[in-house]
């Protein structure tokens, strides 16, 4: 009789098999993502299947209990052991007998698709650089004396058919230890840079290790460091965490760090040691935070602009602050942690820093593109990641370009008068009535409106603080909105405004929005140089998106995506009331949340990732800003609110 026929769902790979093969062995033969950690001796129970009993008309099967052998002893005892949910069974241990139809559940998928949760999700794909091996080592023989390390590798080669790796140093101090301790069984963590280069040893446990190996994703930004921990079994979050970078005492942007490099001996490498502690200090709170212990966080990835990537590798940024902007390397790079000073790391961590753009756009701008894949969309799409410098790609599926524009850190509520980290207290949205010029207001960690009842209530812990990035965007949309600005930027008196809130601060003016002054509390305004350092970064913003759309020969684009944990944050509405973006129909405006961190995501859960961001930062065109003479017009031309007057009357209806 022929060989039975064994389908796989939900991959739909068939093929016809030897009768008797476990499936675990048919799921290699035809190709069949399969999980395994022990190499098929019955206790990781990583080999889960599913059999699907019935008739299969459309591949002329018909598959029932006598199709599978049934459980063997191994598979007896890791059930009564353990449990096996009802109808699942051990892959390394059911072999086929018959006809059968098999599912493969996602868990036991080694590459398994995850979904982003964003509304325009693309499944991503888990292809992590770390799996696990269980490994039986021959104990030691006086007879046929050779070392711990010979006899490992010879379990590698001979359970696992890996010949060719290599063992990490902190691993092979504890060897002698682990081995005995796990009574000559042991679980190793393998670590491959790409498909293709030899595996790293880069952890080993006495036993069976049971759970999940981690990984860090790092969005290093000049102000805010953002981490998240995640499984490299199923790619979720399991803890994330942000911190101001300590870099900030050096100075505020990029160029002041830069210039601290320069000028002061030694500043370089304080920059860089602030910078790892920060990120040893990361990796210590997420761990807690999940209960996770750090022997298990073997992985990171590391995105950040040029300036950030130069500083945590050691290298001097003072090249970044001078034309012709040279970078020390473009490349990604793949090196151990402690090469990073990251103690707080077990020895064998590995990181990836993803590739650079150009010496102002960096591995968070390849990061954004990792994540929204412009080369792939089908209309023009304009991504804006706005942090303390703004990245901008343009592009569709014939070409990508991008830029960077220094918008300083007005953005994220620094520089200006009442402005403030995003934090409990702090408003982030707020309307102001162009009949009565009343404002109201909501703070971050409160529903309510200032204008409902139970506000003053539900804000009495945090208070009202003063105004974030997005706060201070729609503050100052929503004056022009209301009168109480005019296109070059003035304040009004409150003759001309016709509101009390209006008050005169030497020969300018501010407008009140919120006086805790009674309560102890902070006044809360906004100020003529609080517009003023709006105005010019959004003028910043707007010019180098007009610097890429001639770039392109075009005069609009189709749509625009917002990145950045601020992108997250500010309304469609209130960016193109200000004339931070091209104009484009609002409902064409979307966010992307904080791109650059799903970017740093996607490459720690995947190595083909990793090469497909490095393949398209080589096809990306780079356009200078600082070097550009239309840049400077454009920005000229920018600072008024909004960019262009019809523009402005359109949106105001
Ligand atoms: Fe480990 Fe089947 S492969 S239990």
């Amino acid at each position: 009789p022929a060989d039975p026929l064994v389908v796989f769902t939900p991959s739909g790979k068939r093929g016809r098999v030897a009768a008797g093969t476990p499936v675990l062995e048919a799921a290699r033969q035809l190709g069949v993502d399969l999980d395994s950690v022990c190499g098929g001796r019955g206790i990781c129970a990583r080999c889960q299947v599913t059999p699907v009993f019935g008739h299969f008309a459309k591949h002329g099967i018909t598959c029932d209990e006598t199709t599978l052998s049934d459980r063997n002893a191994t598979e007896a005892r890791y059930t009564e052991k353990r449990g096996l949910a009802p109808g699942r069974r051990l892959g390394c241990q059911a072999r086929i007998l018959g006809n059968v139809v098999i599912d493969v559940p996602a868990e036991s998928q080694l590459h398994r698709q995850v979904i982003r949760k964003a509304a325009d999700a693309r499944p991503a794909t888990m292809d992590p650089a770390l799996r696990l091996c269980l490994l039986e080592v021959a104990p030691p023989d006086m007879h046929a004396p050779s070392g711990d390390l010979e006899r490992l590798m010879e379990a590698l080669r001979a359970q696992w058919g890996i010949a060719d790796a290599s063992v990490d140093p902190g691993v092979f101090a504890q060897l002698q230890k682990t081995l005995r301790a796990g009574d000559w069984t042991v679980t190793a963590a393998l670590h491959r840079a790409s498909a293709e280069a030899p595996p790293l040893l880069t952890a080993l446990w006495p036993g069976l290790l049971e759970g999940d190996l981690y990984g860090l994703a790092i969005d290093l930004g000049s102000t805010t460091i953002a981490a998240h921990l995640v499984s490299l079994r199923g790619g979720e979050v399991v803890a994330s965490s942000g911190v101001m970078n300590p870099q900030i005492r050096f100075g505020e942007d990029l160029m002041s760090r830069i210039s601290y490099a320069m000028m002061t001996p030694g500043g370089a490498a304080e920059m860089t040691g602030a910078v790892r502690a920060a990120l040893n200090g990361l990796v210590a709170e997420l761990a807690a935070s999940a209960d996770v212990c750090t022997d298990r966080i073997l992985d990171m990835t590391i995105v950040g602009n040029p300036v950030m990537h130069h500083l945590l590798l050691g290298l001097d940024p003072v090249e970044l602050g001078q034309a012709p902007f040279a970078l020390a390397t473009a490349s990604a790079r793949d090196l151990p942690a402690r090469d990073l000073g990251l103690g707080a790391l077990p020895s064998g961590a590995q990181v990836y820093l993803l590739p650079l753009i150009a010496g102002h756009v960096g591995a968070d701008a390849a990061a954004v593109a990792l994540a929204e894949a412009p080369e792939l969309s089908d209309d023009l799409v304009l991504i804006v990641d706005v942090g303390t410098n703004a990245e901008l790609l343009l592009g569709n599926r014939g070409r990508v370009l991008a830029c960077s524009s220094p918008t300083g850190p007005a953005f994220e509520g620094a520089q200006i008068s009442s402005g403030q980290r995003a934090a409990p207290g702090a408003i982030e949205a707020i309307r102001i009535d162009p009949a009565t010029k009343e404002p109201r207001f909501r703070v971050i960690g409160c529903p309510l409106w200032s204008d409902e009842p139970g506000f003053a209530a539900a804000t009495a812990r945090t208070g009202v603080t003063g105004l974030c990035g997005s706060g201070i965007i729609e503050a100052v949309a929503e004056m022009r909105l209301a009168g109480l600005l005019d296109a070059g930027g003035l304040i009004g008196s409150a003759q001309q405004t016709g509101t009390a809130r209006m008050r005169a601060e030497g020969r300018t003016h501010a407008y009140l929005i919120h006086d805790g002054s009674a309560s102890g509390g902070p006044i809360v305004s906004v100020t003529q140089a609080d517009i003023r350092a709006i105005q010019l970064a959004k003028a910043a913003l707007y010019a180098g998106a007009r610097l890429l759309m001639d770039e392109m020969g075009v005069d609009a684009v189709d749509r625009v995506v917002l990145a950045g944990a601020f992108g997250a944050h500010v309304s469609p509405q209130h960016a193109l009331v200000l004339g931070m973006i091209p104009d484009v129909p609002v409902i064409r405006v979307s966010s992307a949340g904080n791109a650059a961190g799903t970017g740093a995501r996607i490459a720690l859960c995947s190595l083909a990732a990793r090469r497909r961001i490095e393949r398209e930062v080589r096809r990306i065109t780079k356009v200078e800003t600082a070097l550009e003479p239309r840049f400077q017009e454009h920005f000229v031309a920018a600072s008024a609110i909004p960019h262009a007057t019809a523009a402005f009357a359109r949106l105001r209806r």
